[in-house]
């Protein structure tokens, strides 16, 4: 068993966590601050996004040193204080590790853009012009637009998969695969615990046949990475990959291939979207998809692959508002997703504020927005003839800012957050949700997590029971059940507003409750009744 097998990681957007010097923006001596926090709640990891030296075209995913720190976020001392001071609770700090590309402002960049001769020239992705004098061809960046940008200087493209600001690093130059194995070295060398890899599915690409995905070399690439930085390694790795199917993240997690320790796959994540289009263009969750989708990913990937479990990250809406309910059922909701996704097999992730249920912001304007996604998207569909009320409510729904606005510490100025002004403005419910107001309720979000993550450690059963979906077809309820040696948990979910009955095809009687959102003792499985937003995990006793 691996020591990731059994942890549970939460992950901290730095600008947002807390600032300790009053300049609006979260800081790594605020992250300090808190360490004693996250120990209470029995985190095992934190992953870290990014810190590093970057103009913040994209809060820090374009980044124009990966060897410095961003002096709004501290100093290199800072960085090594908090790797010690986490380690001493026993939490290792996770690296974000953005290699697909880098700032505009890097210096390999800069030196790249000189011209055709410069020695960095080749360490990112240059075509000539199409026939036209247009882009080489029809890629379009994730940030709206075509994927290319035109360079005066030389007379050449270059890729960009994501803003312009961001140019795609050629893997194929292996001075390029070797500086960022050296980087990799750099940070392994100072203790942290692993890396999470940003889009790391696209560092294969081959943008002539306009392959950005899965691209040919992929897999080499990711073995010569573990050859030459994680080998022997006691760390964890994660990759973002969404286009993963359960096939091909066996590729990168099966153990004897030596390549990651686990991917973040987004099949679930994508279910509130019209098949085919973009994260946009919304339609109504349907419960047995959800159902279907993560339960295909618990039992297929058996030996040969391990699961990351979330609901959440700063790239998504916040759960509770999502697919929960945020007014009338928030905390009962915001605890149905955590058991839901707790009893699962696999490492769970929360992210920041999930454990004490904040939820999504609203905004009337494109004016309040900060993501640089959501902007472009709105400029292009604009222009394309969509109104700004649908635009605005797109953004709501799935706009990256739901997940970014300030940690909720307390009722006091800006929630505790800063002395001064927040990049990003705090939520209204402050007041009701934040941590201090979590710690004093004992049946607060916050300790149904408390409770989740220890029952993972006190119980291999979490770990490494054998997971069965039950009611596949029920359209309210998610119910499943692990077993593990003669143990039998059974996991009962109505993921609605409304009560429903039950019958379960089974001849279990219910032992011990282990976990429930409900004040409720026991529970009758010849008919159950299941409240609002009820979640329960119970124990089997079978008679023979
Ligand atoms: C995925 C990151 O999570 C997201 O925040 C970022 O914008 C893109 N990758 C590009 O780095």
């Amino acid at each position: 068993m691996r020591w990731w097998q059994n942890a549970v990681v939460y992950q901290i957007y730095p600008r947002s966590f807390n600032d300790s010097n009053g300049d609006g923006i979260g800081d790594l001596p605020g992250i300090i601050e808190r360490l004693d926090y996250l120990e209470d709640l029995g985190i095992d990891a934190i992953w870290l996004s990014p810190v590093y030296q970057s103009p913040n075209d994209d809060n820090g995913y374009d980044i124009s040193d990966y060897q410095a720190i961003h002096p709004e976020f501290g100093t290199m001392e800072d960085m090594d204080q908090l790797i010690k001071e986490a380690d001493r609770r026993n939490i290792k700090i996770i690296m974000d590790l953005v290699v697909n590309h880098t700032s505009d402002e890097h210096q390999w960049f800069i030196e790249a853009r000189k011209g055709k001769d410069n020695n960095y020239r080749d360490y990112y992705i240059w075509r000539d012009p199409a026939d036209d004098g247009g882009p080489p061809n029809d890629l379009k960046s994730t940030f709206s637009g075509s994927a290319w940008e035109y360079d005066e200087k030389s007379g050449q493209y270059y890729l960009h998969l994501f803003s312009k600001k961001q140019p795609d690093l050629n893997w194929e130059n292996k001075n390029v695969r070797k500086a960022v194995y050296d980087m990799m070295n750099f940070w392994l060398d100072k203790g942290v615990g692993g890396f999470r890899m940003d889009v790391i599915d696209l560092i294969g690409k081959k943008p002539d046949e306009k392959i950005t995905g899965n691209g040919p070399k992929l897999h080499d690439y990711l073995q010569e990475m573990h050859q030459e930085t994680l080998k022997d390694k006691d760390v964890m790795t994660v990759g973002e990959t969404w286009g993963a199917t359960p096939e091909t993240a066996k590729l990168y997690s099966d153990p004897f291939r030596e390549e990651l320790s686990m991917v973040f796959q987004f099949e679930h994540m994508q279910l509130d979207e019209q098949p085919g289009a973009t994260k946009w263009d919304l339609k109504e969750l349907d419960l047995t998809e959800l159902k279907s989708v993560l339960s295909k990913w618990q039992t297929e990937l058996g030996n040969q692959g391990w699961n990351s479990l979330f609901w959440n990250n700063h790239d998504l809406p916040r759960i509770v508002s999502r697919f929960g309910n945020d007014t009338d059922y928030r905390v009962e909701s915001a605890k149905l997703f955590a058991i839901l996704l707790h009893l699962m097999k696999g490492t769970p992730y929360i992210y920041q504020g999930e454990e004490i249920g904040m939820t999504n912001r609203k905004i009337e304007s494109i004016d309040e927005v900060d993501d640089i996604e959501s902007i472009n998207m709105y400029n292009e569909r604009l222009d394309e003839g969509y109104t700004k009320e649908e635009l605005i409510r797109a953004i709501n729904v799935k706009g990256r800012d739901n997940a970014r606005t300030p940690m909720q510490w307390d009722d006091t100025h800006e929630a505790g957050f800063t002395t001064g002004k927040p990049w990003l403005p705090i939520q209204p419910n402050y007041e009701q949700i934040n941590v201090e107001a979590a710690l004093e309720d004992k049946n607060s979000i916050f300790y149904t997590y408390q409770k989740l993550i220890r029952l993972r450690k006190e119980n291999p059963i979490v770990v490494w029971g054998e997971y069965e979906l039950v009611l596949p077809e029920h359209n309210t309820v998610f119910a499943y059940k692990r077993h593990y040696k003669n143990k039998t948990w059974l996991v009962l979910a109505n993921v609605s507003r409304n009560e429903t009955s039950l019958e379960l095809p089974d001849e279990a009687q219910a032992g011990n409750i282990i976990v429930s959102n409900y004040d409720r003792d026991t529970i009758d499985l010849a008919k159950i009744a299941l409240q609002p937003f009820e979640a329960i995990v119970v124990e089997l006793k079978y008679s023979s």
